[in-house]
């Protein structure tokens, strides 16, 4: 399905479906107006029937109309000019995407004159018209026997007026990067462990440094993680026949010795609890317990294909975590490859444990920053819910830098404190640190773990284990949280870069 950018005179726009904006209690959007003048008032006269009153999300579909050429309009309700906010301009998209699906349209041609999003800021809106799209019409199918049924759409084009067109266009390219990169990460979070293996992710890794000229990866093993010095990564996987990866994807976009940005992804494959086992209940969707992974590698996938002009490194800490004879059992204590030994308290408590010596490992890069992402904490649901992801860092600049992104790509992360006055809580009698500080504080406590792995380079975290899928019946699946985010600030940093060096 591509996108594309149209001009020209609303009324004589040949489509199958030309959807229309229609504000709450508001005079007329200036493409209504226009369809109204071709129409002899037919519009206006719908209208002040009260047969659509422009509330969010309503919507009237019309048949032919003389003087228009569309085969069918398509009015959306936009809600009151005053309440335009992503969520209502979500449930346009949602509206308009119902409307392909149902009427298997071939081609649409959307008229929304910048009026459904809260900023006139055309590149947003564009982009999020082809992410939201996107990611309505997305289906999984990987693993049924009946393949679903490919919806017709193969043409969705954007009535931009003159002026707005480039920017429109950039749009588009970066739009269907970001889109395309979710849709990578959403099939990897929804693949079941007994598939998506660390051995897999890694597999993954290797088809995407073959797709693209800009992208290499290196693949450790447990020999060269053993080397390495390891213990507390390869601690987690002793429980399991599959054996544990450490995936290093570069995106080779800048100069040579052009410092990278770092991002590091949990992909604990299956989170069983290990030893300290979870209780049977939603086990299952511990499979998207490498959800911080599908992230890293869809937006390796994203940058790769918008081929941003900086480097860019994505590394995956794969590992599966099970119960077994040679599990890690609680009070094991194990080295990690910075030297500092972790007394294991509970098995359950495995993502940093993966997570640490990763952020050890990516020293060697000498970041200029350093982001991990991760389906850490049940804790961050208690704390922030299914809406926001937790962000944690001490580094002022990265944390606005992140959140940013975060709001301008409708991918919200919220902070949470990193003080501390929360570091003891994780002291040991026996090891250097513990790895669970007590019940109060979780998603705070794990952070603090990290950071103390992080002393090198500026760091932040996120904690995705709340918005990275939806649970219950048929939204439960993948969400590919965040990919936006991340792509997001990565674009900026390289906006950044590029009038640096101006
Ligand atoms: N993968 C889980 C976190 C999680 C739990 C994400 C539920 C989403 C839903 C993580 O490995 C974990 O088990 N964390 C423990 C930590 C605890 C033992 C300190 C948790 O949150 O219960
Ligand atoms: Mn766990
Ligand atoms: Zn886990």
């Amino acid at each position: 399905m591509d996108f594309e950018i149209v001009n020209g005179a609303v009324a004589s726009l040949e489509t199958e479906c030309l959807v229309i904006g229609v504000e709450e209690g508001a005079v007329l959007s200036p493409s209504a107006q226009a369809l109204d003048q071709a129409s002899q008032g037919y519009l206006s006269n719908l209208i002040n029937n009260g047969d659509i009153k422009g509330k969010s999300a309503e919507s009237l579909l019309l048949q032919k109309i003389n003087g228009v050429a569309a085969k069918r309009i398509l009015l959306v309700g936009l809600g009151k000019a005053d309440e335009r906010h992503d969520r209502n301009y979500k449930k346009v998209v949602k509206t308009i995407s119902g409307a392909i699906k149902s009427l298997s349209l071939k081609e649409i041609t959307i008229a929304l004159d910048g009026l459904a999003s809260k900023t006139p800021d055309t590149y947003r809106q564009v982009r999020h018209l082809v992410e939201w799209t996107t990611a309505e019409l997305y289906q999984y199918d990987r693993t049924k026997s009946k393949k679903a049924d490919v919806y017709a759409i193969n043409k969705i084009a954007i009535l931009l007026s003159d002026k707005d067109t480039e920017e429109g266009e950039s749009a588009l390219v970066d739009g269907t990067a970001i889109a395309n990169g979710m849709n990578v990460s959403r099939d990897l979070g929804n693949l079941p462990g007994n598939i998506c293996t660390p051995t897999y992710l890694a597999e993954q890794a290797k088809e995407l440094a073959n797709e693209y000229d800009s992208i290499t990866c290196e693949i450790l093993d447990e020999d060269a993680m053993e080397n390495l010095g390891m213990g507390s990564l390869l601690s987690v996987g002793h429980g399991s026949a599959e054996p544990s990866r450490l995936i290093i994807i570069k995106h080779n976009g800048g100069e040579t010795d052009a410092q990278p940005h770092v991002i590091v992804g949990k992909g604990v494959t299956f989170d069983t609890g290990g030893i300290s086992l979870k209780p049977g209940a939603k086990m299952d969707e511990m499979k998207f317990d490498m959800c911080g992974a599908a992230s890293v590698m869809g937006t390796m996938h994203a940058i790769a294909e918008m081929d941003l002009p900086i480097n860019i490194i994505g590394v995956i800490a794969a590992a599966e975590n099970m119960p077994g004879s040679k599990a890690t059992k609680p009070g094991d204590i194990v080295t990690t490859m910075s030297g500092q030994t972790v007394e294991v308290l509970n098995t359950d408590a495995e993502g940093r444990l993966v997570l640490c010596d990763a952020l050890t490992y990516v020293e060697r890069f000498k970041p200029k920053t350093v982001v991990d992402i991760a389906t850490l904490t049940g804790a961050v649901i208690g704390a922030l819910g299914n809406s926001v992801c937790g962000l944690l860092t001490n580094d002022e600049e990265l944390c606005s830098e992140l959140s940013s992104a975060g709001d301008y790509a409708d991918d919200r992360a919220w902070r949470l404190p990193l003080l501390d006055e929360y570091q003891e809580l994780l002291d040991s009698n026996f090891a250097d640190i513990a790895n669970i500080g007590g019940p109060a504080g979780g998603a705070i406590t794990a952070a603090c773990f990290l950071s103390r792995f992080t002393k090198a380079y500026r760091w932040a975290h996120l904690d995705i284990a709340g918005t990275a899928w939806n649970s219950a019946g048929k939204e439960k699946g993948s969400t590919g949280r965040c990919v936006p985010l991340l792509s997001q600030y990565l674009l900026n940093q390289a906006a950044d870069e590029m009038t640096d060096d101006e």
